[in-house]
């Protein structure tokens, strides 16, 4: 379909275990270092270490590739960025919320734990991503860029996106959306977050203010796909493959690309974007072809 079509030019195999293990290894050091045996936080590690694809915290490291490298500040941009996104399904799998009962191939915090425990643990995730944030950087030359990078963060987490995305996503469900607001919910629900996993990598990694620009349009892109990917993989994935249940948006007649456009233009508007995607990332040449490599993936992926 495009130029990294090809597993010969780019080994994306490789490329996601690698940055997959060091961001486990890191959560791992960070729960060592900082969980108590309680209950609370058997909970949050129970969530958090399930088999998660890592996918923000990857585009994280990526995006550092692209225009500098991996440094320790990177990898504490991208562990709490994780945690954010762990807290955020741990809710949105609530009873009050979507319901589920399966989630990273594993019962839900809620159904493992008990709902109270369930919140409480989505609360002190996004707490403490704030915690290691805070307390990453030693050299106080990074303390703006941290500053720029919280601000990021917290936006794209709170009512400017993640929240208000769900809040739009609850409110619309059992009738049908415009494909405006579609893309504005998905845009915020999903998009946002992925915005600032990379935003978070670039800034982390001294990219100056046009690799940024260039970076937000490729994970605009991205970020859109990756949410129309996971309303197509929600009609005809395989759910075991998935480890979350299938079909679900159908049954509470949630607006979704598939819903309001079929599956077949749903998956070429999904390819569009990311050709789009790819294209943002001209300027780099080789220095983002993980980047690239991620976007094709986006579209590619099973789970
Ligand atoms: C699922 O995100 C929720 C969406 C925003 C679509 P992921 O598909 O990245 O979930 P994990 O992290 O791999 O479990
Ligand atoms: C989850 O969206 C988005 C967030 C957690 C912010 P969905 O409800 O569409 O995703 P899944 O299918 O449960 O993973
Ligand atoms: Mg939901
Ligand atoms: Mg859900």
């Amino acid at each position: 379909m495009n130029r990294f079509a090809s597993p010969a030019l780019f080994d994306l195999t490789d490329f996601l275990n690698d940055k997959r293990h060091v961001i486990d290894r890191a959560l791992e050091k960070i729960i060592k270092s900082h969980f108590s045996d309680t209950r609370l936080t058997q909970a949050m590690r129970y969530s958090l270490m399930a088999s998660g694809k890592r996918l923000r915290p990857v585009l994280c490291m990526a995006a550092a590739e692209t225009v500098g490298q991996v440094n320790s500040d990177v990898i504490a941009a991208a562990c709490g960025i994780e945690m954010i996104h762990t807290y955020s399904l741990i809710h949105d799998d609530l009873p009050a919320m979507d319901n589920d009962r399966l989630r990273r191939g594993k019962p839900t915090c809620h159904v493992q734990f008990d709902e109270a425990t369930a919140i409480l643990a989505g609360d002190a995730l996004l707490t403490f991503a704030f915690e290691i944030f805070a307390s990453a950087s030693v050299l106080p030359a990074n303390a703006g860029i941290w500053l720029a990078v919280i601000q990021n963060i917290s936006k794209a987490a709170g009512h400017k996106g993640m929240v208000e995305g769900q809040m739009q996503d609850i409110a619309a469900e059992g009738r049908m959306m415009t494909m405006n607001d579609l893309k504005t919910m998905h845009g915020l629900k999903t998009g946002a977050l992925i915005e600032a996993s990379v935003v978070s990598g670039a800034l982390l990694a001294g990219g100056s203010a046009s690799d940024i620009r260039q970076l937000e349009i490729y994970a605009r892109h991205t970020g859109l796909a990756f949410q129309v990917v996971d309303d197509i993989l929600n009609v005809e994935g395989d759910a075991i493959k998935m480890g979350k249940a299938t079909g679900t948006d159908a049954s509470r007649c949630k607006s979704t690309y598939p819903a309001l456009l079929g599956l077949s233009q749903s998956k070429a508007f999904a390819a569009e974007l990311v050709n789009n995607a790819l294209h943002a990332l001209e300027i780099f040449g080789n220095k983002a072809d993980s980047l690239a490599a991620m976007a094709n993936y986006v579209i590619e992926r099973k789970r």
